[in-house]
């Protein structure tokens, strides 16, 4: 990871601005907003034992993955298996509820993964209410909107994800409006998940997809032609397509981009000033910034957007854009974009 610069007097009024500023954020995921101290106290309250993790240090250290199968085994076999009973989930929905706070983000879709806890035992009811309890709470205390896409996930096989998919339809909730498709890239390609993401789409449920995060430009293909995402999760490896970059730009299908995400998992670019997103956005692809797992990658939004600004990727006004690009890709209805945008408006230097 690169050393962090001190910020110039210009760039801390702009990081003062920013804050200000009242956000949207589509691309996190509700497991990866679990702060390490969160973890350290379920695995306590639970008595769970792992290997080479004695204190919450050693959990700590567990977060510098250097791929995505590190980060997946660390996702699911660690943090999610932390997690023994329903009620758990209300730890990361506060962890979720401190985050939006302390980055003022206003409205935000996340995902959340249900197969290693169905796989556990959890009652997809039960975790149904706690989602939508948690997402009524942040409304009536804080004024944030909140909305959940399912990620019935590629590293679990086709049918797992038909019977989350079917568990979400059987289950309708106001906080759920859709499904996305997480995990292993490599092991799970998006065109085997075509049924699934047909069926979703019949059924009235928005769809987004991870791809060309881990996999080549072709899994960003399948995942527009196959699974008809509405936004791609990542798409940096489409930066070896020129094709796809046109094609991407032609149809405005936002990429959910995730610079320190992919820092982490290395695959595609091992430092920002060569990160795609630069490229993305002169071609006039819909770029869209995110933190993906802001505990694990220990980022939050502002720093997202700060970073890029330090590092010479994006000047400010570029940077406004982008945040105005992340209202215009949530699947809130367009008067709520509008009046989102016009709060921020209002908030801009004349
Ligand atoms: N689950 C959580 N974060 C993920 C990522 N970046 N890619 C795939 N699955 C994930
Ligand atoms: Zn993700």
């Amino acid at each position: 990871m690169e050393a962090k610069k001190a910020l110039t007097s210009e760039q801390a009024k702009f990081k003062k601005l920013l804050l200000s500023l009242p956000k949207t954020e589509i691309h996190l995921h509700l497991e990866g907003l679990a702060t390490a101290n969160t973890i350290w106290k379920l695995i306590k309250k639970n008595n769970l034992q792992y290997k080479n993790i004695n204190s919450k240090q050693d959990l700590e250290k567990k977060f510098h993955v250097t791929s995505l199968d590190d980060f997946l085994d660390l996702f699911i076999n660690i943090i999610q298996n932390s997690l023994v009973c329903e009620s758990d989930i209300e730890y990361l929905i506060d962890d979720a509820k401190d985050y939006f706070l302390k980055n003022n983000i206003i409205y935000s879709e996340i995902f959340f993964a249900p197969s290693k806890f169905i796989q556990t035992g959890f009652d997809f009811k039960k975790i149904v209410k706690i989602l939508t309890g948690g997402a009524e709470k942040i409304k009536k205390n804080h004024n944030i909107d909140i909305k959940f896409l399912i990620d019935v996930s590629r590293s679990f096989g086709i049918e797992n994800a038909m019977k989350n998919l079917d568990l979400v339809l059987a289950n309708p909730s106001p906080a759920i409006i859709g499904i996305g498709i997480g995990g292993s890239e490599k092991k799970g390609p998006a065109k085997d998940y075509a049924k699934v993401f047909e069926k979703a789409i019949s059924k009235g449920l928005r769809v987004v997809a991870h791809a060309g995060e881990d996999v080549g430009p072709q899994s960003i293909w399948d995942a527009v032609e196959h699974l008809k995402a509405e936004r791609i999760g990542h798409g940096i490896s489409a930066i070896q397509d020129e094709k796809l970059m046109t094609y991407l730009a032609e149809k405005q299908i936002p990429l959910e981009i995730c610079p320190t995400s992919n820092l982490f998992t290395r695959k595609y670019t091992k430092t920002l000033k060569e990160h795609p997103v630069k490229i993305f956005f002169s071609r006039n692809i819909y770029v869209t910034i995110n933190t993906d797992d802001p505990t694990i990658f220990s980022v939050n939004l502002i720093e997202e957007y700060m970073n890029l600004l330090v590092e010479g990727l994006f000047t400010e006004k570029e940077i406004i854009q982008i945040i105005k690009n992340g209202v215009y890709a949530t699947f809130l209805p367009e008067s709520r974009k509008n009046a989102i945008w016009k709060l921020i408006e209002a908030k801009l230097p004349k």
